[in-house]
């Protein structure tokens, strides 16, 4: 604690009542303060080393800045009331007042003025920790618990991020590797709701009506029959459920498809709107949501739908596709019940 004598010998300066007068009300930059009291720094920094000897001020250094505060040190708690009834007395306190706050205004200003110089340029432009993944999980935190089925999931990242706040995730890939990598990654990150099936999005190994949302993020311009893919996510959707898509706009870098495997050069949004009308989707929104700056430019669109009924007609399940009996599905009996009488369906429409 600091000495109660010497700290009442220091606040006998008026300076250093005026300097614990403000620092009482703010932490303060050495240019700050001499912007409030009007006076040079070496008579500003002189006083502050005097208080911060005495354990009633502490500093700290953010850039070019040094920024002082009061330590909260029991000494200055008692002599509080003492420094703060003798603003009355002191002219200049209510001078340092009105300064005060005019500073702190700048302060908030010069940070308001970097970010209207960012304006327009902030989606492009440096922002430190704001990562992509970052703002997955800012998001996906307000997701409600969902059963998700990731379609076309790859090694899972966005599995991963979905199962932190899902009920469960069944992720689909129809790359043995792929689900062997996503299956160890999410065993190594500890998730026990997060399952990897090998299976076609033609036909996904999943049962008809059980998943909240379905995601095709990337994966529909690798199908070999992307309407047959929509539809499929529509069969294996609850009523009520959602199906988002994440594809490639409608490109010409042929390139893609021997650089990526591509087996479509992206979709427009009226041939997307058509795989979702066909499966019987409603309330579907298509918007481009991202446009790369690098060449190709590759632009990416987002089309959701909702299932508020069965579909009318089935498409043809590919016959490669794996007979929903062995969909792994042993706890949930009401699954099973739903994958026999849809296997009927699929058998009828084949
Ligand atoms: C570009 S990756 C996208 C991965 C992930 N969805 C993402 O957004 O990070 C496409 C994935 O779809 C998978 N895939 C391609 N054709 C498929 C098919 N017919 N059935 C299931 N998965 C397929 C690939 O194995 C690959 O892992």
């Amino acid at each position: 604690m600091a000495s109660i004598v010497k700290s009442l010998r220091l606040i006998a300066d008026e300076t250093r009542l005026r300097l614990l007068l403000l620092l009482q009300r703010e932490e303060l930059s050495v240019v700050e303060i001499q912007q409030i009291l009007g006076l040079g720094q070496s008579r500003i920094s002189m006083h502050l080393g005097q208080l911060r000897e005495a354990g009633l001020v502490k500093d700290r250094r953010a850039g070019k800045n040094i920024y002082y505060a009061l330590t909260g040190d029991p000494a200055h708690r008692q002599l509080a009331p003492i420094i703060a009834a003798s603003a009355e007395e002191l002219p200049a306190a209510a001078h340092d007042l009105v300064a005060l706050k005019l500073t702190l205004k700048k302060r908030q200003d010069s940070a308001r003025e970097y970010f209207n110089q960012l304006a327009g340029k902030f989606g492009r432009a440096y922002c430190p920790g704001r990562t992509w993944e970052g703002v997955a999980h800012l998001l996906f935190a307000l997701v409600p618990p969902l059963v998700v089925a990731d379609l076309g999931a790859g090694e899972g990242t966005i599995s991963q991020l979905l199962a932190k706040r899902a009920k469960r995730v069944i992720a689909i890939d129809n790359s043995e590797k792929m689900v062997e990598f996503g299956a160890a990654l999410a065993k190594k990150h500890g998730f026990k709701n997060l399952e990897f099936r090998h299976g076609d999005l033609a036909a996904p190994p999943i049962a008809a009506g059980t998943i909240d949302l379905a995601i095709l993020s990337q994966a529909l311009h690798h199908a070999s029959n992307p309407a047959r893919a929509v539809a499929a996510a529509h069969r294996i959707l609850k009523k009520g459920g959602r199906l988002a898509i994440l594809d490639l706009l409608a490109h010409q870098f042929e390139k893609a498809r021997e650089l990526y495997a591509d087996a479509w050069l992206g979709f427009t949004e009226a041939q997307l709107h058509g795989f979702l009308t066909a499966a019987g989707f409603a309330d579907i929104e298509i918007t481009i949501v991202a446009r790369d700056e690098k060449n190709p430019q590759f632009q990416t669109i987002l089309a959701t739908g909702v299932k508020r009924q069965e579909a009318v007609q089935k498409l043809r399940a590919r016959p490669s596709s794996p007979s929903p009996s062995a969909f792994p599905e042993k706890k949930m009996k009401k699954e099973k019940k739903v994958q026999t009488s849809d296997a009927k369906g699929i058998s009828r429409g084949s």
